[in-house]
């Protein structure tokens, strides 16, 4: 049995009191790769943006908003781990500065935001894995193997699931898996607990323990 830390869902980057921005994901990937983890005997610690999904039973939920809060909540887990699944759909940049006032509407003027890089969670904790698991997530339009191979590569990831842009909210999805060692599976399309259910078994091979943990 292993202990694995999985983030899922969007992240939500503060503007005002009110205001954020955020993006589509429904963590529902996430959430059905936390429940076969479980289903395998293994625990998980799921970091979780905001969804509407209910915590699959046996794992241990920690609720963030922004990235910054995903990243602290991630490191203070990954000591314990035996891998990391990264899902979260994480906001590549936050506004500068939050502010503490509503902002207030000037009739007629543009309203221009600032916006600042946000740290990548998965490669902070991938570059130090040593022989630990790393597994990434990534939705591409154009050249897509090409930058998947680059992304698992830049991140240190020993696998990368490449999603169609059709998997956004859907029930069901079709996914390609890319290993370091540069093997390419295709999978589904298959409702996402039957993905991934497969995914792990492609990931944690027939006797369910990474050859990495
Ligand atoms: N990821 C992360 N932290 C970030 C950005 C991405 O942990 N700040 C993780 C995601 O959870 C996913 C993988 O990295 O597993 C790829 O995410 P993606 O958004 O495709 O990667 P980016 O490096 O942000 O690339 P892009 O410029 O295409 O958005």
């Amino acid at each position: 049995m292993a202990r694995y830390l999985l983030t899922a869902g969007p992240t939500m980057e503060a503007i005002d009191p009110v205001r954020f921005l955020s993006n589509r994901s429904s963590g529902q990937m996430g959430y059905a790769l936390a429940a076969a983890l479980v289903a395998r005997g293994h625990e998980v610690c799921l970091v979780s943006g905001p969804v509407n999904l209910s915590t699959p039973e046996g794992v241990t939920r920690l609720d963030v908003e922004s990235a910054l809060e995903m990243l602290a909540a991630c490191e203070a887990e990954w000591p314990s781990c035996n891998g990391v699944f990264g899902v979260a759909a994480v906001a590549d940049y936050r506004p500068r500065a939050v502010s503490e006032a509503k902002l207030k509407r000037q009739a007629g003027e543009d309203l221009v935001l600032e916006m600042t890089p946000n740290p990548d969670i998965l490669a902070t904790l991938a570059l130090g894995k040593g022989s630990r698991l790393a597994v990434g997530f990534a939705l591409e339009t154009h050249n897509a193997e090409q930058e998947a191979r680059r992304k698992m590569s830049a991140k240190n990831l020993d696998y990368l699931v490449l999603n169609g842009v059709e998997a956004q909210g859907a029930e069901a999805s079709a996914v390609e898996l890319f290993s370091q060692q540069g093997s390419r599976h295709p999978l589904g399309p298959m409702p996402k607990a039957r993905l991934a259910s497969a995914l792990l078994d492609l990931i944690l091979g027939p006797n369910n323990t990474s050859s990495h943990a």
